[in-house]
């Protein structure tokens, strides 16, 4: 059996070989990508290249990259599912296409790692007529092929979801499995966002590792994207070539493959065994656990995955920057902390073990990811602080469930937001203790937590937008005076000024916006002028939350072509200054010690200007 690192070594030798490039996996936290909190997958941070850009290792690159899926917390308890994983990945920037990619694919998993292609099944894109696009003739053909090298005749079957399994080997589905974008189906797609149809791998665990006679879905068909368990998703090629325009789908500048597939289900499929808490990446782990509950993991096997995958996704994700908070990325540290610690209390884990088991994660993969060694004191540290908290707060919020006979929303939106219960946790306490929820009060909490969701993704959205360094006073500071300056450009230069980018530190703030010209001498005095009289008339900053439509007739500055959520935050400084933002800002321009000055302003790119500014 091999183990993840040797799995991870041979995947990155392998596309070496076929001479690709290899990268360091990118940070969880994107660096470049406003459209989203965390990076989900290997392509996330190669979508510059895969739209034409040229990528300085050229035009074949390889990768693992960590990846977090911050949507996928509450399914962790079954045997796949985890919030943190690595992607093995392969590009091919306008190289390479289908042909190499399924042929290596192929040797890569039946010989190089040598899965038994018995098992393995693949689907291929259906064709769409709505969208124009064909359906994947070409792929099923390497497909036959290969599988026929090795003595397999491959039928390839359309409609399994509906007919079932018909002893195919290639199966057709349509965009909603075999289409691959960041948005999902190409309804959803942006315009200006690239995908393409993809070829799937599919592992076969074999029918009796399957429910699916006692699945709800029981009188349909099992098939391979059935999900019964039998058969799991190991690896996608993704076929970019596509782009989305006003018109329609057109094609890319350049023909694309985006390969990922999970490490630890590969892993999983070589084990053939479902459970991935089984390969050697958990075991060690896994073992503290047992020390430190004396129970089992085959007794306990929801609460040890809990643990398992948060504490893991936890150590990275503070090793990568992100401390646990109430706000953005910093919440879902928080979460993941909090289940892990509840669930440990459940196995009577009593003291604190997190730090215990980040440090072996943290030795475990720091050949590959040597900031966890570097960071290793701050991260247990940072573990152990949240756990103490949480602890201090575990019995208060236990407590607060012997106040009432009955909960509403609004109990458990408390109990969920500042004492950090999650939500099967206050259900089950609720149980235990005999305390009634009703569906209703379910839904008044739902309600509350999705107004709440959105804040908090304006709030993350402002923050990228805002490109703060950090939430310190100076750069708060600096943060307001960025309204200020862009109210000013858009005084002095007109309406058509927007925001472009920013990023600001204690220091300085760099300021990206749109304008076709050089400013003048004349112009850039104007506007620090502008700013300079709203910093000494003291003027109080208001924060008021609207809607959308409401923030636009309010006259307030934004991206309106953008999607916000329900509800939004605007800040106002007097009338110098309305925009909609996640925040932070100062309360009143009276803090601000000094003279407001533009250091620099030069062309950023195309239709771009950039201005460097400081106070002093
Ligand atoms: N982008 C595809 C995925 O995430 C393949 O890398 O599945």
């Amino acid at each position: 059996m091999l183990t993840a690192k040797e799995l991870r070594q041979k995947y990155l030798d392998f596309f070496k070989s076929k001479e690709h490039a290899i990268i360091p996996s990118a940070p969880l936290v994107p660096e470049n990508d406003p459209t989203t909190l965390f990076t989900g997958s290997g392509m996330q941070p190669m979508i510059t290249y895969l739209m034409g850009e040229s990528h300085p290792l050229g035009k074949r690159i390889a990768d693992s990259q960590k990846s977090f899926r911050s949507g996928d917390i509450e399914d962790v308890g079954d045997n796949r599912h985890t919030t943190f994983f690595e992607m093995l990945g392969n590009w091919s920037l306008g190289d390479y296409f289908k042909k190499d990619q399924i042929t290596w694919m192929f040797e890569f998993l039946t010989k190089e790692i040598g899965l038994d292609q018995k098992n393995l099944y693949v689907t291929v894109f259906r064709g769409d007529e709505s969208l124009n696009i064909p359906r994947d003739d070409e792929s099923v053909g390497i497909w036959k092929e290969l599988f026929k090298g090795v003595g397999i005749e491959a039928q390839d079957v359309n409609f399994a979801e509906r007919d079932g399994m018909q002893d195919g080997r290639i199966f057709y589905y349509p965009v909603e499995k075999n289409w691959w974008s960041r948005a999902g189906v190409p309804a959803n797609m942006p315009i200006g966002e690239p995908g393409g149809p993809d070829s799937e791998m599919f592992w076969d665990f074999g029918v009796e590792r399957g429910i699916h006679e006692e699945s709800a879905w029981k009188d349909e068909p099992c098939h391979v994207n059935c999900d019964c368990g039998r058969f799991m998703e190991i690896g996608n090629n993704v076929f970019m070539e596509y782009l989305k325009t006003e018109k329609g789908f057109e094609f890319l500048k350049q023909k694309n493959v985006d390969f990922g597939g999970g490490l630890e289900r590969i892993l999983a499929a070589l084990n053939n065994d479902p459970d991935i808490f089984l390969t050697d990446i958990f075991e060690k782990a896994k073992a503290e656990i047992e020390k430190l509950s004396g129970k089992k993991y085959a007794d306990n096997k929801e609460a040890y995955r809990v643990i398992l995958d948060h504490l893991r996704a936890a150590t990275f994700l503070i090793g990568d920057g992100v401390l646990p908070s109430n706000k953005d990325q910093g919440y879902f540290v928080r979460r993941l902390i909090r289940r892990a610690v509840r669930f440990a209390h459940k196995l009577g884990i009593e003291n604190n073990f997190c730090g215990d088991v980040a440090k072996i994660f943290i030795e475990d993969y720091k050949s590959e990811y040597a900031n966890l060694e570097t960071d290793q004191e701050m991260i247990v540290a940072e573990l152990g602080k949240e756990e103490n908290k949480f602890r201090e707060t575990l019995e208060k919020g236990l407590k607060e469930f012997e106040k009432y006979i009955q909960i509403d929303g609004k109990v458990i939106f408390n109990l969920y937001t500042t004492y950090g219960f999650p939500k099967e946790l206050i259900a089950e306490e609720a149980k235990e203790r005999g305390v009634e929820v009703t569906t209703e009060n379910w839904q008044e909490f739902e309600e509350l937590f999705k107004k709440h969701q959105d804040l908090s993704r304006t709030a993350a959205e402002g923050k990228f937008k805002g490109g703060l360094a950090d939430y310190s006073e100076k750069t708060t500071q600096f943060h307001t005076i960025a309204h200020l300056m862009l109210a000013g450009l858009r005084k002095v230069l007109g309406e058509n000024v927007h925001q472009k980018g920013s990023n600001i530190n204690g220091e300085r703030i760099r300021f990206d916006f749109s304008h076709p010209d050089k400013m003048t001498d004349e112009q850039k005095k104007a506007v620090e002028e502008f700013v300079n009289e709203a910093i000494e008339s003291k003027t109080e900053v208001a924060m008021e939350e609207m809607t959308p439509e409401e923030a636009k007739n309010a006259g307030a500055e934004g991206e309106f072509g953008h999607k916000y959520g329900d509800r939004v935050k605007v800040y106002s400084v007097g009338e110098y200054s309305r925009e909609i933002c996640g925040g932070p800002h100062i309360k009143n321009t009276a803090e601000i010690q000094g003279k407001f000055r533009i250091q620099k302003e030069e062309s950023s790119s195309a239709g771009v200007r950039r201005i460097k500014a400081v106070v002093e």
